[in-house]
């Protein structure tokens, strides 16, 4: 079966109720092919607002973090069941940004996987390396120790229901991209780590790309045979050009 290709947009702490108007009245009228799904992934405030004005069976409803916790006195927190609610179905788990600001450790990031999962939720699991690891030849040694512990709290078969996105860290928000080969050689790594594990679940994962993508490279990475599809910060904001990115999925 050909793996699942998804393009999601990660708008971190940015957008609006306009920008909600303006994605989903765009977005709405496209028509993509049956193996792409969209997931706009917007602050938790605007998730209501947009489960409202998405009308097309291809797009889906994604949050940028949630909490390991079912509920109680975690002020500032979002639990599993409030995602549901909200018809969110998605969930970005482990972001370099919730790793490098807010202190979120590997096994924490394990257990909001677990608990996604078990609330019927699909985890997009982010890993990827800093610039001085890459430097020093350390990403596969990075992305080992990131995966691992999740491996060991979720059990390999669980990875069937897990999005995984490498996002270099040196290439978010700075222009800088992986190269094709570089990103495609990374993902393969990735997989291969997995089918140690289980080579049917790894051969089924999507594997996102996340860093600097726009409309210009898009559809190179999207052709890398172990990339299907992108994680997409800054280039998710502007609707034109989350278009063309939408579009560098379909059929490749
Ligand atoms: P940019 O696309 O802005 O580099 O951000 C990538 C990212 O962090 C998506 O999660």
């Amino acid at each position: 079966m050909p793996r699942q290709r998804i393009i999601a947009a990660n708008w971190k702490m940015n957008g609006n109720l306009a920008l909600v108007d303006t994605m989903t009245s765009e977005l709405n009228n496209i028509k993509f092919s049956d193996d792409v799904k969209v997931v706009i992934c917007p602050s938790f405030v605007y998730l209501s607002a947009l489960s409202a004005k998405i009308a097309n069976n291809n797009i889906k409803l994604g949050a940028q973090n949630i909490s390991e916790h079912a509920s109680g006195a975690y002020t500032g927190e979002v639990s599993a069941d409030m995602l549901n609610e909200m018809s969110a179905s998605y969930v970005i788990i482990g972001h370099s940004e919730r790793r490098s600001i807010f202190g979120e450790t590997d096994k924490q990031i394990a257990l909001k996987v677990k608990f996604a999962l078990a609330n019927g939720l699909t985890p997009i699991l982010c890993i990827g390396e800093s610039e001085a690891e890459r430097v020093e030849e350390k990403t596969d040694a990075v992305l080992s120790q990131q995966l691992q512990p999740v491996i060991d709290e979720i059990g390999i078969e669980s990875f069937k229901d897990v999005v995984i996105a490498y996002e270099p860290v040196w290439a978010i928000g700075t222009g800088k991209t992986a190269s094709p080969e570089m990103a495609q050689e990374t993902h393969q790594f990735i997989r291969q780590f997995l089918a140690k594990n289980n080579a049917e679940i790894a051969e089924g994962v999507s594997l996102l790309y996340g860093g600097s993508v726009n409309a210009a490279n898009s559809k190179e990475l999207f052709a890398q045979t172990d990339i299907d599809g992108g994680l997409i910060g800054g280039a998710s904001l502007k609707v034109d050009e989350f278009k063309i990115i939408c579009s560098a999925a379909q059929g490749s």
